[in-house]
């Protein structure tokens, strides 16, 4: 698989994350949940990122700068240009009747596009602070709560969860809604199932997560 290379076109900053600006050019945004492998030049390995919106022309990325590679792709100008392969792996599944979004921190970066394809329906964000939940703005219909409440505590009973967030987040969520599909996280090297190092155990087995996920059934994956 080739990545393709794609010129930056602008970036705002939404709290301590970055919305990252792409030309689109000819790639296709997937669906809501797939991941994209980005690079930023002179960085030796790429960073996975949820698409957060495709308005037209354009892929938005909502970047935490936790570390080297994710701080080269916030830092990047108009103008500049990346590589960048995908859309990757299985995204969320749409056929829902009463969706419910649910996400924590940097988990919110899949939950805006996810929102526009499923119509707006309502959402749980939960943040560390104000400042974090600036980002609740990309998702429209959304109920904000900060630590120390937990968006477990907000969720309403009924619904089918989409979610995405830290590890604590997603076991708690799967303990309510045990039909809830998840959006996990792992270290990934390459993103197309070359490399082995994104294996999970999932239905008592390990599998690349860039392959089989990174959206799960919550029942299948090991507690
Ligand atoms: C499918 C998928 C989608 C993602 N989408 C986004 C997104 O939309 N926006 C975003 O900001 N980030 C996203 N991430 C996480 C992002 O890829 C990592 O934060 C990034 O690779 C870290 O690279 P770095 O070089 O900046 O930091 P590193 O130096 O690699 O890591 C810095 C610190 O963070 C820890 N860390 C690194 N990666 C992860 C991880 N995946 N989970 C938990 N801890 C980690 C490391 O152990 C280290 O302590 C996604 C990850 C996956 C697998
Ligand atoms: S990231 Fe290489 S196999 Fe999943």
């Amino acid at each position: 698989m080739r990545p393709e290379r794609a010129r930056v076109t602008g970036g705002e900053q939404i709290g301590p994350y970055t919305l990252l600006r792409v030309a689109r050019g000819g790639i296709e945004p997937g669906i809501p949940g797939q991941f994209f492998m980005l690079e930023a030049p002179g960085r030796p390995l790429p960073r996975p990122m949820s698409l957060c919106l495709a308005p037209p022309g354009e892929l938005e990325f909502l970047i935490d700068p936790i570390g080297p590679g994710t701080r080269a792709l916030c830092a990047l100008q108009p103008g500049d240009e990346l590589a960048i392969l995908g859309p990757l792996g299985n995204g969320f599944r749409l056929d829902v009747e009463r969706p419910l979004l649910v996400g924590g921190g940097i988990g919110t970066a899949p939950l805006p596009y996810l929102s526009e394809a499923l119509g707006s329906p309502p959402a749980i964000l939960g943040f560390r602070t104000a400042r974090h939940a600036e980002a609740a703005r990309l998702v429209p219909n959304a109920e904000v709560v900060l630590e120390p409440t937990y968006v477990t505590e907000a969720m309403p009973p009924g619904h089918d969860v989409l979610a995405c967030g830290p590890e604590p987040m997603l076991a708690a969520v799967a303990q309510l809604e045990p039909a809830a599909q998840l959006a996990w996280e792992a270290a990934m090297a390459c993103g197309y199932g070359a490399c082995y190092g994104c294996a999970v155990e999932v239905d008592g087995e390990l599998k690349r997560l860039c392959v089989e996920g990174p959206v799960l059934a919550a029942e299948a994956v090991a507690a």
